[in-house]
Formats: C-alpha cells, sequence, structure tokens
C-alpha cells in the first residue's frame, strides 16, 4: 500500500518526505487555507509550486479545482497542470465526483473527469462518500478514488447520536457486534412472519445502526469501493482519504486499499507506541552498561 501525506503545510511535507516512506501528497482547498495562514505564505502560486517541489519526481500531488461546471473544471485543470505538473511530472487534478450543492447538476464532475482522461491528465475523483459514486468515477475514468471514510464516520456516529471528537478511534466492529446480538433478541421477541420482520422498523434500524444505507462506517465504504473495483478490473486505484487515527490505516490496509492518505499527525502515531518507546529507553541504558561503545570504536 502507498502512503500519501494529507496536508499542505511545506513543513509537514518535507518532514514526512525525509521519512522515506511517503509516496504523495493530497491537498485540498482548506489544507491549503490552513496551510498558507500557519506558514505565512504570501503567495498561493509560490507555495503550491514548492509543494510540488517538495513531493518530488514522480510523486503524486493532488491540487483541486474550483469550478463546478464541466468546462470551467476542465480550463483549471488544465491550467494547474501546464503551470504545476513541469515541477517534478507528479500533478493529480482532484474533481469533486458530484457537483450539486442543492442547486446545479449533478454529473459535471463526471464530465469533467471523462474530458480529463480523454486528455490523459490524471484524475482523483474527491469527496466520494458511496460506493456507487466511486463506481461512476471508475468508469468516467478517474486514475483515483477517494472514499472519505472520516466524514462517513463522521455521519454514522451523529446519526447515532454518539458525541465524539474528529480524531477518536470508534469501533464499529464492536458496534456492529452489538447491534447483531440485540437484532437477534428482537427478532426472538417477534412474533411475526418474514414479511412482517422484514417492514419492522425498529428491526431495520437495529441491522443498519447509523442508518447509511448499508454502509455503515468510513472503512466499509473503503472496503466496499475496492471490492467493486477488484471485482471489474479498473485500473483505477483506491485513495483511503478523510482517515484520523493510525487505527484506520490499519483497517484499509486490511481492505486492501491502493493507497491512505494521512495528515502528518497520523503518520507520526502509526510509528509510535508506549512500549516501543520503553524498549528503546531501557536497551540504551543497558547498552550504556554493557560498555556497548567498544564495538563501534
Ligand atoms: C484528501 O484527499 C481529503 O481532502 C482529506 O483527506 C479530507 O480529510 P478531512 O475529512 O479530515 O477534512
Amino acid at each position: 500500500m502507498q502512503l500519501f501525506v494529507d496536508t499542505a503545510k511545506l513543513s509537514e511535507i518535507r518532514e514526512a518526505m525525509g521519512w522515506g516512506v511517503v509516496d504523495g501528497v493530497t491537498t485540498n482547498p482548506s489544507l491549503l487555507r490552513a496551510a498558507m495562514e500557519e506558514e505565512k505564505s504570501e503567495s498561493l502560486e509560490a507555495h503550491v509550486r514548492e509543494v510540488c517541489r517538495l513531493a518530488g519526481r514522480g510523486r503524486p500531488v493532488s491540487l483541486e479545482v474550483m469550478g463546478l461546471k464541466a468546462e470551467e473544471m476542465v480550463g483549471e485543470a488544465k491550467i494547474l497542470y501546464r503551470k504545476f505538473n513541469p515541477v517534478a511530472r507528479n500533478v493529480v487534478i482532484k474533481i469533486p465526483v458530484c457537483t450539486y450543492t442543492g442547486e446545479g447538476r449533478l454529473e459535471e464532475g463526471l464530465r469533467a473527469l471523462k474530458e480529463l482522461s480523454r486528455l490523459r491528465i490524471p484524475t482523483n475523483a474527491t469527496l466520494v462518500m458511496t460506493p456507487e459514486q466511486a463506481l461512476l468515477a471508475a468508469k468516467a475514468g478517474a486514475r483515483y478514488v477517494s472514499p472519505f471514510a472520516g466524514r462517513i464516520d463522521d455521519l454514522v456516529r451523529s446519526r447515532l447520536g454518539i458525541p465524539f471528537g474528529k480524531h477518536d478511534y470508534f469501533d464499529f466492529g464492536f458496534l456492529r457486534e452489538v447491534a447483531g446480538i440485540r437484532l437477534e433478541g428482537a427478532v426472538e421477541r417477534r412474533q411475526e412472519g418474514p414479511g412482517g420482520l422484514y417492514q419492522d422498523g425498529e428491526l431495520r434500524a437495529l441491522a443498519d445502526p447509523g442508518v447509511n444505507d448499508g454502509i455503515v462506517s468510513g472503512v466499509e465504504l473503503v472496503r466496499s469501493t475496492v471490492k467493486i473495483l477488484r471485482h471489474y478490473r479498473f485500473k483505477t486505484k483506491v485513495i483511503a482519504s478523510s482517515l484520523r487515527h493510525p487505527r484506520q490505516v490499519r483497517e484499509v490496509a486490511e481492505a486492501g486499499a491502493d493507497v491512505a492518505t494521512v495528515p502528518f499527525s497520523v503518520l507520526k502515531g502509526m510509528l509510535r507506541h508506549p512500549k516501543t518507546e520503553e524498549g528503546v529507553r531501557l536497551f540504551s541504558q543497558d547498552a550504556e552498561k554493557a560498555g556497548y561503545r567498544e564495538l563501534f570504536g
């Protein structure tokens, strides 16, 4: 699995790339805005150029368009690609999979993905919240699709009425087990035949806690997306996105995601463990006491 760093902060990209295990960068307008403010960058263009340079040759950098009409998005994509791809040959254009915002048309993103694929400009279909959207983006020729696992977890947890912090890990597997036991109990207490059980709103809610059309967590969104795209042998790669906790990285890796894009804090979290820290401290002390220095003299 490839690992991308999900940030537009130059300091973080520089440091993350220095680890030697990061394969690319994803940005979005919110990340660029935060980076520009924190790093007091005066020129967005110079900042983006530096992001591409720091990522390095051939390590994909996703840059998002702004327009919501296919023609605008294609025009912006061409400009971004022309300006920034020469820096390190690594630009990928992020296109929202659906452009409906309560008004406007649905399919502009798909049309832009299709046209950019025809022009051989690599794309990343973003804001993917369902496997169905991912399937459509793959059919439109997206190089990558980005299912937003964390935002689906936010949605499901809010629907369940569970208070949460953005970076809290939530054990959806455990939730499913508890829900399964409650469902079994509820089914046993009912007298109806299968037709009645099928229509029972309470049972249906127990079977789909968080009521999200059968996608019960962000990791399940990634798992289902990977399964569908593999099944039909699409070339489109799945970037598990909007990850907020190291354990989610493990789970999307188990699910077979091609890429996980992670904030730098999550990358650091993937490496740390209190017992590793304790072990390193102990080994260093014992190496000192054993006179290890002699070995390296
Ligand atoms: C990456 O491509 C996404 O823009 C990013 O992961 C979104 O993360 P968030 O949901 O934590 O903002």
